[in-house]
């Protein structure tokens, strides 16, 4: 199926590395040009160099997606460079604490909500905007199964339910300016900011023993679900997520 997203421009925050890195060469092998966003521009620029040899242009943007005056510093940066967004995945998330519900302090608590909620809403709103301008556009935001059930993660996970609801909100008030938005809901997948889940025998032993397909994604199965909310193939389909997380939730 052609997918269409040849030419698309593509804003994915968190693709210097793991999920967001996959889906930033999904596109790129879709023929879409990206703007690639995180903190430490080395990372960055090393994620658009793969992405410039499949021939696709590729503007990374050193930002913190918690910060205000980042954030309009990258739709800034994006606008000059293809005076469009089409497409905006909300990938990049944090979660600095393992602590429990009853220990976790309200530092680890904002870190968490600037980045994983406020950024991601506020991002979402001034490329609405953009998206408003030009005819419409698709915001996929990157959920968890963590924000559908609870898991160790307490703060993380209201977050996550967080990003569901704004998911919601924003797909009903900008539908009708044409703008769709959905929700991928990860299941435990194998990057570095999992990686003490996953690296974690026993903590990767009851994960697997609530999974039907008995093992922990990797960041490239992800891609074809985002792929897909982000083209005409769901083009009816708005509000919404797609957990994709070998069965967990079930
Ligand atoms: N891996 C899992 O098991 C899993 C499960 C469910 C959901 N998810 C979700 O999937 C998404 C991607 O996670 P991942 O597992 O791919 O993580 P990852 O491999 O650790 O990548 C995280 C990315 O986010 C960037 N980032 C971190 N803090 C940032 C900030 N303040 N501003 C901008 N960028 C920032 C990182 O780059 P810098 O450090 O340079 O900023 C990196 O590019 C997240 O939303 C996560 O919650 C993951």
């Amino acid at each position: 199926m052609d997918l269409l997203l040849k030419d698309k421009v593509v804003l994915i925050t968190g693709a210097s590395r793991g999920i967001g890195y996959a889906a930033a060469l999904g596109f790129a092998k879709e023929g879409a040009n990206l703007a690639i966003a995180s903190r430490k521009l080395p990372d960055l620029e090393k994620a658009a160099a793969e992405i410039k040899a499949l021939k696709r242009k590729c503007l990374p943007v050193a930002t913190h997606v918690g910060k205000i005056e980042d954030i309009q510093n990258l739709v800034q940066k994006v606008m000059e460079e293809y005076g469009r967004i089409d497409i905006l995945v909300n990938n990049a998330a944090t979660n600095p604490s393992m602590a429990s519900a009853m220990d976790i302090d309200d530092r680890a608590w904002d870190a968490i909500m600037n980045l994983n909620l406020k950024g991601l809403f506020f991002l979402s709103q001034a490329v609405a905007k953009i998206m408003k301008e030009k005819g419409g556009g698709k915001i996929i935001n990157i959920a968890s199964i963590a924000g559908i059930t609870p898991d160790i993660l307490p703060v993380y996970s209201i977050s996550k339910a967080g990003v569901i609801m704004a998911t919601k909100v924003m797909a009903q008030q900008w539908a009708p300016f044409k703008i769709r938005v959905n929700t991928v809901a990860p299941g435990l997948t194998k990057t570095k900011f999992s990686q003490p889940l996953w690296g974690n025998p026993d903590i990767l032993n009851i994960a697997m023993s609530r999974t039907p397909l008995g093992r922990p994604a990797e960041p490239e199965e992800m891609v074809g679900a985002i792929l897909f909310l982000a083209s005409d193939a769901s083009s009816y389909i708005t509000g919404q997520v797609i957990p994709v997380d070998g069965g967990v939730t079930i």
